[in-house]
């Protein structure tokens, strides 16, 4: 009997290792994340009735160590240097003289590969066992974070080396901890949301908090994860860094991109290539590491006290700056939240001049402390936009209070219950009329062409509209009132205007503008109810009782509903001759029934939105990154990092073709 368990739980292992394997090295998981875990229950349910098979290198055992008191000190076995760091091409030529001068060697072959903005740290496996794992520390001595590294799903406990005979007797391989800017915002939008901690600053920060935590089980829940870029002690040989690179990979280690040049002019323009690219990646690089791909060469080379002559840094530009905050204005938005928005002397971060930055809210603004006058610390993160990070020089003796009036309008603002948005409580402030009409004319809303910002402020002025179903009631005549329509453009709004009035409930629900009813519960809402009337109708239980919506947005749509302004408004527009009702989509078309689909690259018969009404309409959830859960990407023209990321993930790749042969079905 325990013959079998022993056989079973030993299959089971080696199953997950693979799939470790296939997921963090190669970056093409062959079974779901459901899948997985149904593989770590079953081992850990033969490993409660067995617990004599045990072994340390089992995956059920990333969480054994207990809390710690402090992180023992360990030697390195040999120095963890850093790198020399350069910032343009003239540096990088001028490394290269320095080094081609010492090897007296006709060509030099490069490796060169993204500099990750992690925290440095050493994993040393014995018989391909790991078996301790420290930071950096002061490049001699780190600390000891063996329990909260085995933690790291991407950390491999035991090498992975199908076909050797041996295991490696020592390989201590050095990396960096990161984390996905994905991960870093939601992790941050999570502390935000529980007011218990401040946010982290950057993704490095938060990979560092997170591993130096005394309980290995808050690391654990932290996604961390690790790619191996140089070694320290090993008995390994390899001829190339390209090799080495190559090596951990065998074992199961995940590691950086290296790519391999025959000179340093095709090092440097691949460095130039990422340096544009660099928004692209799921993690923060800061830069490219060039180093000289022959072992030999860099052991010619040597090292300095710090750092290696082999190899060199070239860093991109900062993200981050120090700038003045000049002034702090206002946005009022559609539903009269009023953001504060800071407004510096401007300030080149990463490449791209910078010189205004939301706060996001009070509460914000009152965390960070900030108010104008004060020198703020500012970062354009990844494609994140640009945000204040912290005060860096305090001027002011205090931080920027919320106004008691609204800027546009002059009402009252108050502060809603539970929440942390400030709202202006007048429904006709013009700036909020304004956005609304700007909504609901928007593309992915009531589409209707022509009608932009400069139109609607002109409208507004001459008050010829003062809430979106007067637009039904425009006429060329009104229309010639405003300097900008001559008969063309005044014909051409009017027919856009009237073609709208035949978009699906789903588009006209959107574009009223109800709180937390975005385009999917819309869609929800329209196809469950199929009329407006169904909906003003239901309760906020009835509402409730669809799986996709919650007791805050079921609350929201019955105080829309309910307010007698909207009574007006939907009678105007129905009056208007505005399309109230979904139309129906029998089953058997909803082809697309929960698949998730992307769209990249320029497509020949939809914009981007409208292809994803077309999904959405049939059953699809279009969303907008590629992961392992993407059920097919939709490939048009000059297909970006996307097309590339879903060849990786094996994610199925269709053309725009293909996808309208199936929708047409
Ligand atoms: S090679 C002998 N390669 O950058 C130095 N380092 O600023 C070997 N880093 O402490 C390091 N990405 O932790 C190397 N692709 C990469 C890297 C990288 C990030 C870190 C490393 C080092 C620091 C130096």
């Amino acid at each position: 009997m325990t013959k079998t368990a022993e056989h079973k739980i030993e299959k089971l292992k080696a199953e997950i290792r693979k799939h470790d394997y296939l997921y963090y090295v190669l970056n093409q998981p062959e079974i779901s994340d459901s899948e997985y875990d149904k593989l770590i229950k079953e081992l850990e349910s033969l490993e409660k009735q067995h617990p004599e098979l045990i072994t340390p290198d089992s995956p059920t055992r990333r969480l054994i160590g207990g809390l710690s008191n402090e992180f023992r000190k360990m030697k390195h076995p040999t120095p963890m240097l850093s790198l020399e760091n350069t910032y343009s091409v003239e540096d990088v030529t001028e490394w290269y003289g320095r080094i081609a001068k010492l090897l007296e060697e006709r060509t030099i072959e490069f490796a060169a590969e993204p500099k990750i903005d992690g925290v440095s740290c050493s994993i040393v496996y014995e018989k391909g066992f790991l078996k301790y794992a420290a930071t950096r520390g002061d490049g001699e001595t780190g600390e000891d974070v063996t329990f909260n590294i085995k933690t790291i799903k991407a950390v491999p406990l035991r090498l992975y080396f199908a076909g050797r005979i041996h295991a490696p007797s020592l390989f201590e391989v050095r990396g960096e901890i990161y984390m996905d800017k994905m991960e870093f915002k939601n992790l941050n939008d999570n502390i935000l949301a529980e007011g218990k901690e401040s946010p982290f600053a950057n993704p490095r920060n938060a990979a560092s908090g997170s591993l130096r935590q005394k309980d290995p089980s808050v690391t654990a829940k932290r996604p961390l994860k690790f790619f191996a870029h140089s070694y320290g002690a090993t008995r390994e040989i390899f001829r190339t860094h390209s090799d080495f690179i190559k090596l951990c990979r065998e074992f199961g280690i995940p590691t950086v991109d290296t790519e391999v040049f025959r000179d340093i002019d095709g090092a440097m323009k691949y460095a130039l290539s990422i340096q544009e690219k660099r928004d692209d990646y799921d993690y923060e690089i800061d830069g490219i590491v060039i180093k000289v791909n022959s072992i030999a060469g860099q052991k010619l080379l040597g090292t300095t006290m710090k750092q290696p002559r082999w190899a060199i840094a070239y860093k991109f530009p900062a993200m981050q700056a120090t700038t003045k905050i000049k002034d702090i204005v206002f946005q009022v938005g559609r539903t009269g939240v009023v953001t504060p928005v800071a407004e510096f002397e401007p300030a080149r971060v990463g490449g791209v001049t910078i010189s205004r930055a939301t706060l996001h809210n009070f509460d914000e603004v009152e965390r960070l402390n900030v108010d104008i006058g004060d020198t703020v610390l500012i970062e354009r993160a990844g494609d994140v936009i640009p945000k204040v990070v912290k005060v860096s020089k305090k001027i002011s003796d205090g931080f920027f209070h919320p106004p008691e009036k609204c800027p546009v309008c002059g009402s009252k603002v108050i502060k809603g219950k539970e929440e942390v948005a400030h709202r202006c409580i007048n429904p006709s402030c013009s700036s909020q009329i304004e956005r609304g009409i700007k909504h609901f004319a928007s593309r992915s809303a009531m589409n209707i062409d022509g009608l932009g910002e400069v139109v609607i402020g002109h409208l507004l002025e001459k008050k010829l509209v003062s809430d979106f179903a007067d637009i039904y009631s425009l006429k060329t005549e009104h229309l010639y009132k405003l300097e900008l329509f001559k008969e063309k453009k005044a014909k051409n709004l009017l027919d856009a205007i009237e073609e709208s009035k035949e978009r699906p409930l789903s588009k006209l629900l959107y574009a009223l503008g109800i709180r937390n009813v975005g385009e999917k519960t819309a869609v929800i809402l329209a196809q469950r109810f199929g009329k407006i009337e169904n909906i003003i109708k239901a309760s906020a239980a009835d509402l409730a009782k669809i799986h996709e919506i919650g007791p805050v947005v079921a609350e929201s749509i019955v105080n829309f509903f309910g307010q007698p302004s909207t009574k007006n408004l939907i009678e105007k527009l129905k009056n208007a001759g505005v399309n109230t009702v979904e139309p129906e989509v029998g089953k058997a078309k909803r082809v697309l029934s929960g698949k998730t689909i992307v769209f990249t690259g320029e497509l020949q018969r939809y914009t981007r939105s409208e292809a994803e009404d077309v999904a959405r309409k049939l059953g699809g959830n279009p969303t907008s990154a590629v992961s392992k859960k993407t059920d097919f990407l939709v490939a048009g023209e000059n297909p970006g990092s996307k097309y590339e990321k879903a060849q990786k993930l094996n994610v199925k790749i269709i053309t725009e073709e293909e996808f309208t042969k199936m929708v047409k079905r």
